[in-house]
């Protein structure tokens, strides 16, 4: 029984709610663990949603002493997920404060184990009201530097303290190498390297310095969504993918390699299968690949009731207690089973006929309390919000509006339309002028971000931020297009099908601030068939180039919708995505020149619906045409390339130098190029380095990312960039799944310039 040790911990956790005097050790974890009960164990290894809890009560969620009372004096739960309601939605600090404490009393009555809670605090604070929102991952990628990243971490990590909470399912490093996906704009784009970098970046800004003992202003991470989650073969949420073991290995496996080398507590799975594998059930990828081949003795939790898809979904278990055998042995710790607590009773079954072992249960459960552990919740089980002074703070804000300006990408700016320097007339039209949602994006106060306008009110939207900026009576509006706000994100409603309103507007202004893109969404909601922008939205801007007034297209999407045929209308294009609460004003900030921009693209903007690809496609993916009659065609043209990305400034690139002509895997690469601004406007530049394997026994990609780095040049100012790049950096993963180093030529590529080098 459980109680002797429990008593000591009850006694250590009760007393650090004042000051942490005791400190709890991983030996007391191990003596924990030995005197726990079969019941006690199994119940660790459930999250619940927090709607199991209670119920509401004149429109706010209120516990219940009677379901708090089975699920954690009966089950004894140990672990709790998501903000109440169907919106789900945010609640202030006070009642995270509250409800955290009161779920933390009845955890510890129950087993002496306070809960872990668990928030998607995906940009920021998405379920905190008066916190700070980010934007999104998509555009922390296009800022190509991870330092934004760890600083918007840590303030999300202080702020999800400050509500009580511990832990957040992020961040995201799936790779958006399918430009149909809903989830294009969770995570840091279609480059391995992109994801890793900002996803080690992040794992260190949530969880701090030392992520074997989380201190209380930080909080543990889930890495998800482990993995192959982006590239389903419909293009579908959840759907299968089918993909080569070594481009897994290579590509896939890295950013979760790089969280976990950096600490992250847990990870969490990808719903769907791969090459006909649910990731849920995979021993060799969930334990071999992530917990053996690597050491890493964190967590892993599966996605929203995963283990029941093993069954009513994927078919490959014939109920519910065969699909929890079969997710536990290949190596699920912890299942996040939301409404059910039937989990607790299979698992007990199955222990107890032999079909899940002991050693299993044991295992998933020290990871569980392992992770407790790291995020001090022994030594103190809750904070309190006094000691978050900086909660939703200016300095925050601040942060979150820098961000936004350094993540936006301007495409294009023919006749130097911007920045707005002379005292111009603009209308602003399109359904995203005027809408904190489509800004901010899902995962923004509720899960489909659908009530950011009520609970961001006080945020300017584009519309408001360059009435601010350029003054109300030069910036006049007509949608022309609105959302509706209840029905699916591409519900849209045309107010006067000539745009009669809009058409008028436009002949008596200097330019045409376009507003285009999506209304928020997340997962299956935001699946789509037709990958072409809205068609009303293509055709308000075909009516507005009638009028011949320069258009500026501001493009507000979670992902990259093909543009094509209005992309030659416009005079300038910038690539907003999601920046968040702040993008407003940041947007209407480099319109007007106060800053400069310095955002490249994530990923790879298409130009067909049936020509999509990434930057690092396959030598022979672009083949040029045979000698003879035989033509291939098969010339990749996209809108823009990855990497793509404008500046009111020049950079000229020259000298670029790697040390060693000759090498082998054993050496380190000094590489060095000279960067100077040579233009009039102070600027960033994001300096990226490519390689170029020439020829390698499996077909070689035309060019991968190595390294990158975000510099700041003065007009004039000149700058040699230096990059270290272990040779054996440039291997790639064989038909074997292990990794080579084949001798031969490779080439160093940094913007137009290049060196070849020699593999001996
Ligand atoms: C999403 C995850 C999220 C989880 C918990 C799932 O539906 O796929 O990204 O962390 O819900 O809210």
């Amino acid at each position: 029984m459980i109680r002797t040790v429990c008593s000591v911990v009850c006694l250590v956790i009760f007393a650090s709610s004042v000051e942490a005097k005791i400190t709890f050790s991983p030996q007391d974890l191990e003596r924990l663990l030995q005197h726990m009960t079969l019941q006690e164990k199994v119940g660790q290894m459930l999250q619940l949603n927090i709607d199991v809890l209670g119920h509401e009560e004149n429109g706010q969620f209120v516990l219940d002493k009677d379901k708090l009372e089975r699920v954690f004096l009966q089950y004894k739960v140990g672990s709790i997920l998501n903000a109440p309601g169907a919106g789900p939605y945010a609640q202030t600090p006070e009642w995270w404060q509250q409800t955290i404490r009161t779920i933390n009393e009845y955890a510890i009555r129950g087993t002496g184990i306070p809960c872990v809670y668990g928030l998607d605090q995906n940009h920021g604070t998405t379920y905190t009201l008066g916190g700070t929102l980010f934007p999104q991952n998509i555009n922390m990628g296009a800022s190509f530097n991870p330092a934004l990243a760890r600083k918007a971490a840590t303030i999300t990590a202080y702020e999800t303290r400050a509500s009580n909470c511990p832990w957040t399912f992020s961040p995201t490093v799936d790779l958006s190498r399918d430009p149909r996906w809903p989830r294009v704009w969770e995570n840091f784009g279609e480059d391995c390297l992109v994801n890793a970098v900002m996803g080690r970046a992040m794992v260190e800004g949530f969880q701090g310095t030392d992520s074997v003992h989380i201190d209380r202003y930080h909080i543990g991470t889930s890495l998800k969504h482990y993995m192959a989650y982006g590239i389903a073969r419909t293009g579908k949420d959840r759907t299968p993918a089918y993909v080569p073991e070594w481009e897994l290995r290579e590509k896939h496996f890295a950013p979760f390699l790089a969280g976990i080398q950096a600490g992250a507590t847990a990870v969490m799975v990808n719903s769907a299968s791969v090459n006909g594998i649910p990731m849920h059930a995979s021993a060799k990828y969930l334990t071999r690949w992530l917990k053996e081949e690597t050491g890493w003795d964190g967590m892993i939790i599966t996605d929203w009731a995963d283990i029941d898809n093993l069954w009513k979904r994927e078919k490959v278990a014939v109920d519910k207690k065969d699909a929890i055998r079969i997710a536990i042995n290949a190596g699920i710790d912890m299942s996040m089973d939301p409404y059910s607590l039937e989990f607790c009773d299979l698992l007990i079954e199955l222990v107890n006929e032999g079909k899940v072992s002991m050693q299993r249960i044991d295992d998933a459960v020290r990871r569980i309390l392992r992770m407790k552990w790291r995020m001090g919740l022994f030594d103190q089980a809750n904070t309190t919000l006094s000691d978050y002074p900086e909660f939703g703070s200016a300095e925050h804000i601040k942060v979150a509006f820098e961000a936004a300006k350094e993540t936006m990408v301007l495409l294009k700016n023919d006749n130097h339309l911007l920045p707005f320097t002379s005292p111009l007339k603009l209308l602003v039209t399109g359904p995203n002028a005027h809408s904190m949602r489509c800004l901010n994006g899902g995962w923004s106060y509720t899960w489909q971000g659908k009530e950011a306008d009520r609970f961001a009110a006080d945020k300017h939207t584009i519309l408001e931020a360059l009435q601010q900026r350029f003054g109300e009576k030069n910036v006049s509006y007509a949608p022309g297009i609105t959302y509706n706000n209840e029905g699916t994100y591409a519900d849209e409603t045309v107010t006067d099908d000539t745009f009669a309103d809009v058409l008028t507007k436009a002949r008596k202004a200097d330019v045409i601030v376009a507003s285009i893109g999506e209304q928020s969404y997340t997962e299956t909601p935001g699946n789509l068939n037709d990958l072409r922008h809205s068609e009303n939205q293509r055709r308000l801007v075909k009516a507005l180039s009638k009028t011949g007034k320069p258009i500026l297209l501001v493009i507000n999407s979670g992902r990259p919708r093909i543009i094509a045929d209005i992309e030659p209308l416009a005079t300038a294009v910038v690539n907003i995505m999601l920046p968040g609460n702040e993008g407003g004003d940041a947007l209407a900030s480099l319109l007007a020149g106060d800053d400069n921009f310095s955002g490249r693209l994530p990923y790879t903007y298409p130009r067909h619906p049936a020509s999509l690809t990434t930057y690092d496609f396959r030598a022979s993916e672009q083949s040029t045409t045979m000698e003879g009659a035989y033509d291939y065609n098969a010339f990749i043209d996209v809108q823009w390339p990855f990497g793509y990305g404008l500046s009111y400034t020049t950079f000229e690139y020259s000298n670029l130098h790697v040390d060693k002509p000759f090498f082998t895997e054993r050496d380190t690469l000094t590489i060095t190029v000279d960067v100077r601004n040579t233009g009039s406007k102070a600027g960033k530049e994001s300096v990226l380095l490519y390689s170029r394997d020439m020829v390698a026994s499996i077909v070689p990609e035309g060019r991968r990312l190595r390294a990158f780095q975000k510099i700041m040049l003065q007009p004039g100012e000149q700058q040699t960039i230096r990059f270290t790049l272990p040779a054996r950096e440039l291997a790639f993963v064989g038909e074997d799944g292990q990794w080579h180093l084949e001798p031969g030529e490779f080439q160093i590529q940094i913007a137009h310039h290049s060196q070849t080098i020699v593999c001996e």
